[in-house]
C-alpha cells in the first residue's frame, strides 16, 4: 500500500506542474485564516501533513514563523518547493515520510493537514494517522483538517477519498481532540471547476 501511493504520487509531481493539479492554491487563504485563530508565537512549531509544494510553508516563513517542518510521501514534491524557496529552504525541516509511518522526533504545537487525510480510506489507516497526531500533537495545541466535504467529489489526483462531514470528522478525533471551528468552502481548481472542501480545527486535549 506505502510503496503504491508512493508510486503514484511520486509520478504526479514528476509528470504534471502545479497548474496542472486539481488542488493548486496560489494563496492558501482558509488554512492561513484558521492558523491565525490560534494567535501562535512566531516560534510555534507547525507541521503541514501532506504539504506537497503547497506555498503554505512561504506564507508562513513570509510571516516570520521560525519553525515549520513540512512532510510528505513524495520527495518530488519537497524538492519542487525546495527549489522555489531557494535560500529560505534551509529554515524549514522536511521529512519525506508516509503519514501513517510517520515516527516523529518532536513534538509539534500545530498539525495542519490539507487534501492528505481524506486518501486514507482504510479504518486502520484513519486510526494509524489519529494515534500519531495525538501523541505528537502538544497538551493544548491545534490540529487543522480540509477534507472533501459530504458535497465534494468522490476522488483525488485518481484515488478514493474518504469524505466527511463536521460529525463524521469529530467522531474521528473526538478521543483526543477537542473540535474548535469547522467550515465548508468551495476550492475553485485550476481548470474551473469546483471541489467542495470541510475545515475544521480541533485543540488536544490536555
Ligand atoms: C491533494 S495533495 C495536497 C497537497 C497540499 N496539502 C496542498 O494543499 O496543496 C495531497 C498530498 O499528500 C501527499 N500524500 C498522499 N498520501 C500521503 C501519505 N500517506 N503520507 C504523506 N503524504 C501523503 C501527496 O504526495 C500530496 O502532496
Amino acid at each position: 500500500m506505502m510503496a503504491d501511493s508512493k508510486n503514484h504520487w511520486g509520478q504526479i509531481y514528476a509528470t504534471k506542474k502545479s497548474e496542472e493539479v486539481s488542488w493548486t492554491q496560489q494563496t492558501p487563504t482558509t488554512s492561513l485564516n484558521f492558523l491565525h485563530s490560534f494567535n501562535l508565537s512566531k516560534n510555534a512549531s507547525i507541521i503541514d501533513i501532506g504539504g506537497g509544494d503547497s506555498r503554505l510553508v512561504d506564507c508562513l516563513l513570509k510571516e516570520g514563523f521560525t519553525n515549520v517542518s513540512v512532510l510528505d510521501i513524495s520527495a518530488h514534491a519537497l524538492q519542487r518547493a525546495k527549489d522555489r524557496l531557494g535560500e529560505k529552504a534551509s529554515c524549514v525541516n522536511w521529512i519525506e515520510a508516509d503519514i501513517t509511518e510517520f515516527k516523529p522526533l518532536r513534538k509539534y504545537d500545530v498539525w495542519h493537514d490539507r487534501a492528505t487525510f481524506h486518501f486514507l480510506t482504510e479504518g486502520n489507516q484513519v486510526a494509524k494517522y489519529v494515534a500519531i497526531a495525538s501523541n505528537f500533537v502538544n497538551p493544548n495545541g491545534y490540529l487543522t483538517l480540509g477534507t472533501f466535504s459530504e458535497q465534494g467529489p468522490a476522488q483525488c489526483s485518481g484515488l478514493s477519498i474518504r469524505k466527511y462531514s463536521e460529525k463524521t470528522l469529530n467522531s474521528a478525533l473526538r478521543k483526543h481532540f477537542k473540535k474548535l471551528h469547522c467550515i465548508l468552502e468551495d476550492h475553485l481548481t485550476p481548470f474551473h471547476t469546483v471541489q467542495n472542501f470541510l475545515f475544521c480545527s480541533f485543540e488536544k486535549l490536555a
